[in-house]
């Protein structure tokens, strides 16, 4: 049997990986793994199990354990409790506390472990910040995605509000997102072989293109 094939797509918050990611996987009936919704989803568990948010690492673990990954068509997605959370791990309350939870050594070696496995099984497509560093160093294609802040923040409220922000929301949400930028800078960095891709000014389109090509250059076959 021949080894799964991997792509590993990097980058800062709201540079467009998830999206990205499940799209590449779809077209090459690959799975898409976003180790960030399991971060999430570690996270919106904690939550349950504490609102009030002052856990250590032991108690986030176990809280952790209602976490499943869920095989669907293009991808592997958490439940929480056997149901999905979309809504919920996407949420403000999450995404304030993701990046501290992210930062403890156990969570990130309970996520890992979960992406290698599905990496050892199946043609993956995952996207995060340290999968072609840490995760998947062997990884046989890797991207690290860039793009400007403030066309960072306006993807987020298109995704969020489905219109463009007004100025004073664009301003708010490219704070938030320097802040998370900050917290999350120490993992967030391109392995030395992955592919800078800077999609500033390309369409959600064509940086698929641009990825499904290196993919197929590298090998990958549907
Ligand atoms: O999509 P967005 O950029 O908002 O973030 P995400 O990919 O959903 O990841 C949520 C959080 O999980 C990040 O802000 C990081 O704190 C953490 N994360 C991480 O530390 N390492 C990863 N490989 C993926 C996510």
């Amino acid at each position: 049997m021949r080894e799964p094939f991997a792509i590993t797509i990097d980058g800062p918050a709201a540079s467009g990986k998830t999206s990205t990611a499940y799209q590449v996987a779809e077209a090459l009936g690959f799975h898409h793994v976003d180790s960030g919704a399991l971060y999430r989803a570690a996270t919106a568990a904690a939550l349950r199990a504490n609102p009030a948010g002052n856990w250590n690492e032991p108690a986030v673990l176990v809280a952790a354990r209602i976490v499943e990954m869920e095989a669907r068509k293009a991808s592997f997605c958490p439940l929480l409790a056997g149901e999905d959370a979309e809504g919920e791990i996407r949420g403000e309350a999450v995404t304030a506390k993701v990046s501290a939870i992210a930062k403890m050594s156990g969570v990130r070696d309970w996520v890992n472990a979960q992406v290698r496995d599905l990496a050892d099984l199946h043609d993956v497509v995952v996207d995060g910040r340290d999968i072609g560093t840490v995760v998947l160093p062997n990884a046989r294609v890797k991207v690290f995605l860039l793009a400007e802040a403030r066309e960072r923040a306006r993807r987020r409220l298109l995704q969020r509000l489905g219109r463009e922000g007004t100025d004073s929301e664009l301003d708010e949400e490219a704070a938030k997102l320097a802040q998370r930028d900050a917290l999350d800078a120490v993992q967030t960095v391109p392995a030395p072989d992955a592919i800078m891709l800077d999609t500033t000014d390309m369409s959600q389109a064509e940086q698929v293109r641009q990825i499904i090509d290196l993919a197929r250059a590298a090998g990958a076959s549907e």
